[in-house]
């Protein structure tokens, strides 16, 4: 076995393949553990507190690491060996075989109890270094009812190796594919159907995208399932329309998975990281799913966001309206409403609801979800949420609580301004990106509204990610 030797600080140089003993003092908000070094660089000038970012390492940990990466200001590294005595009490062995390649989960190596406590840390110090807000509450986090196999939808990219169709994950901070076997966080069958759909492809020689020249026929796989009524739709992305032989393969596919409802082709010809381009041809079925969310039942269709996990989606919006306190005589606004889940859910407790949706796909669901639960005390308009807003204000609607579930960007200052403007007491935040939550919040306590707690909800057990409710008011 090679001997490791261990630098001690100070004065050895800071350069890649050098081994050095570490404790990691922190994680950044991506899971890597940071430690700190102290040398030289390569010019021989002094580095203090150096610091050094390291994949699958937890705070307070020790071991040496193999530094990788030495750029101006910061270092890469990997680990070498954690010490058996100063090793976490929350590091599990991954349940994943190619966890460490794949950049689709981050916490893995932890049991899900150190994945909680670091997921609060977390939301603390992100409120605290882009809000401000030192005193703000941060509850214990909500839990995920399964964490393992709870995503209801994956996105598959599509290549070419050696003449032969394959897919598979991205592997981390690439766009390398490592050819898909089983994945812990999303359904066994959804990864039989990727994988039987590559077969297929290389039968029917159907050729997996080529990134770097523009060719092939198939550039992604998308399939969503809902686990309460078992139906399944498929979206098969390609660079043109009317592939050869393409509904050959949807035959074979759905006599060998019957709960397939739907086969959507969508066509992306463009040289971009977006997944589905601008056209869509049914080729199958139906050209939704259906799904069932606190006893309402929700179309979806292929353009349209859906949460990925259902189950924890029930926790995170009955927290939500419990943190409402809605009262009968409300009117209230559901902005950025999807295909209308929360709207709907929320229905029943207010006097009317109006929502808005850039997305017209969703929209069109919205409709169609509020007439097939007969929910008629709701509206949809699809539109921008800063603009439409501004609209109900010129319109004079008088309004008691909105609802915002806005994408990772955040809220638009528009929309948090007119908020104020309308005098609207009460705002229910849901956010799945705490860094622009946090930003978000300091304009409203600009404008003089208040929040105590920020209540983390679990929705992508094994990942960085997580879910943050805030109740946001004024007297
Ligand atoms: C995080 S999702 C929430 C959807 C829904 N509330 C749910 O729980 O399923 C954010 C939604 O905002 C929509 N969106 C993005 N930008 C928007 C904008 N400027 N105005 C209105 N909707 C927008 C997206 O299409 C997406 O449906």
């Amino acid at each position: 076995m090679e001997e490791i030797i261990v630098k001690e600080p100070r004065e050895k140089i800071i350069k890649v393949g050098e081994k050095f003993k570490v404790q990691f003092v922190s994680m950044t908000h991506d899971a890597r553990g940071v430690c700190k070094l102290n040398g030289k660089n390569k010019y021989n000038e002094e580095l203090v507190n150096f610091p050094i970012f390291v994949n699958n390492a937890i705070t307070n940990e020790e071991g040496i690491v193999e530094l990788t990466e030495v750029k101006k200001t910061l270092g890469n590294a990997k680990i070498v060996k954690i010490f058996k005595d100063k090793t976490s009490p929350y590091r599990i062995e991954a349940i994943c075989p190619i966890y460490s390649e794949c950049g689709g989960c981050h916490l893995m190596h932890m049991n899900y109890e150190g994945q909680l406590k670091f997921k609060r840390s977390m939301v603390k110090q992100t409120l605290e270094k882009i809000g401000g807000f030192k005193e703000l509450k941060v509850s214990q986090v909500i839990p995920s009812v399964d964490t393992v196999k709870y995503r209801n939808k994956v996105q598959i990219p599509f290549g070419s190796k050696k003449n032969k169709t394959i897919c598979g994950f991205y592997k981390n901070q690439t766009h390398e594919i490592i050819p898909i076997e089983e994945c812990f966080i999303q359904s066994d069958e959804m990864t039989e159907i990727v994988k039987f759909i590559r077969n297929l492809c290389n039968e029917f020689r159907i050729k997996g995208y080529d990134e770097e020249k523009g060719t092939g026929d198939i550039r992604h796989v998308l399939v969503r399932e809902s686990t309460s009524t078992n139906e399944i739709m498929v979206v098969l992305v390609t660079l043109r329309k009317d592939i050869k032989n393409i509904n050959e393969l949807v035959t074979k596919l759905v006599n060998r998975h019957p709960k397939i409802v739907s086969v959507i082709n969508n066509v992306n010809d463009e040289k971009t990281n977006v997944v589905l381009g601008k056209k869509s041809y049914k080729l199958y079925g139906k050209n939704y799913i259906e799904d069932i969310l606190l006893g309402n039942k929700f179309r979806i269709g292929e353009r349209s966001f859906y949460q990925v996990n259902p189950k924890t989606t029930e926790v995170l919006y009955q927290k939500a309206i419990s943190l409402a306190k809605f009262k009968p005589t409300d009117n209230i606004i559901d902005a950025y409403c999807g295909i209308g889940t929360i709207g709907i859910s929320a229905a029943k407790y207010v006097n009317h609801v109006y929502s808005v949706e850039i997305v017209e796909e969703a929209i069109k669901n919205a409709f169609d979800n509020a007439k097939i639960n007969n929910i008629n005390n709701i509206d949809f308009v699809c539109g921008k949420a800063e603009e439409q807003i501004v609209t109900w204000k010129k319109e004079g609607l008088q309004i008691d609580a909105i609802i915002v579930d806005p994408p990772r960007k955040g809220l638009d200052i528009k929309l948090m301004d007119t908020i104020n403007e309308m005098d609207i007491k009460k705002v229910v935040y849901i956010s799945c990106d705490i860094s622009t939550l946090a930003r978000d919040l300091k304009h409203f306590k600009e404008l003089g509204y208040n929040f105590t707690t920020v209540y983390p909800v679990d929705m992508f057990p094994n990942t960085m990610h997580v879910e943050n409710i805030v109740l946001i008011t004024k007297e």
